[in-house]
């Protein structure tokens, strides 16, 4: 059963679809919102359980929050759009672009990977869940998983960045924040996805992430038939929101020339 999501919704012109990261919500688009607003239609969902969408009843994956993305499409009349995805967001616009190619334009992958998980990753996620549900709270998130969101450079010099990040971490509802790391442990590979995509591809990574390295983008442009590759300076995970002016360059002139070449 797909969740209708609740999604920002902002601007007119070419739609940008934009999937947050683990365990955020929408509200990281916050600069991408503000940056591209003049440009774009940028429409910003909170996937299942996070910000304002509710979880459902469906068993975890994320083939069941990119299906929950092509319900809203038909819900605000969008036919194709460009979809963005930030780690456990390109996980679910990897995995809508599987389920619904239809509905993709060009995609744009940051700090995510297109692997599965090793042995030990899934693990802690597992682990991690146990905990989430077992304590009530999303303390096991804050100590182990907030650390490595923003690079060296944002959590030395941009306190204000960093302080913004741990706020919407800790306003992930636990059993959110529970499902999503079960629906990520249990994703398949999707290289062969990338592989056959038709439409272009922007692949980002931060220099300084070490959760999606940039030798993991780089095998993920590598695989795309048609992708171009930008490494961040000065990111972490969060390129999106550690520089964000960099980020929206990009994917403005990403998605101005896919405008142009679709007409
Ligand atoms: C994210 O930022 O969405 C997470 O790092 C994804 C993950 O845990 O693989």
């Amino acid at each position: 059963m797909t969740v209708q999501l609740y999604a920002r919704d902002v601007g007119t012109g070419t739609p940008l679809v934009l999937l947050h990261a683990f365990p955020l919500s929408s509200a990281m688009w916050l600069e991408q919102r503000q940056g591209l607003v003049n440009r774009f239609r940028v429409v910003t969902p909170d996937l299942r359980g996070f910000g304002g969408s509710r979880l459902g009843t469906d068993e975890p994956s994320v083939d069941a929050m990119a299906d929950d993305i092509a319900h809203l499409f038909r819900g605000l009349g969008l036919r194709r759009a460009v979809v963005g995805g930030l780690s456990m967001g390109g996980y679910v616009a990897m995995a809508l672009c599987r389920r619904h190619p239809d509905l993709v334009l060009g995609v744009v992958l940051a700090s995510t990977r297109a692997g599965a998980d090793t042995p030990a990753v899934r693990e802690t996620r597992l682990r991690q869940a146990d905990a989430i549900d077992r304590d009530g709270t999303v303390q096991v998130l804050l100590d182990e998983v907030l650390p490595g969101l923003v690079g060296p450079t944002t959590y030395r010099q941009r306190a204000l960045v960093y302080g913004r990040v741990r706020g919407l971490v800790q306003a992930t509802p636990p059993p959110a924040a529970a499902w999503a790391q079960r629906a990520m442990a249990a994703r398949p590979d999707a290289f062969e996805t990338l592989r056959g995509l038709k439409v272009p591809a922007l692949v980002m990574a931060g220099d300084e992430d070490t959760i999606a390295t940039e030798d993991e983008a780089r095998a993920m442009a590598d695989a795309l038939p048609n992708a171009e590759l930008l490494v961040i300076p000065r990111a972490g995970h969060l390129c999106a929101v550690e520089q964000p002016d960099l980020f929206n360059q990009a994917v403005a002139e990403f998605a101005t020339a896919l405008a142009r070449t679709t007409g």
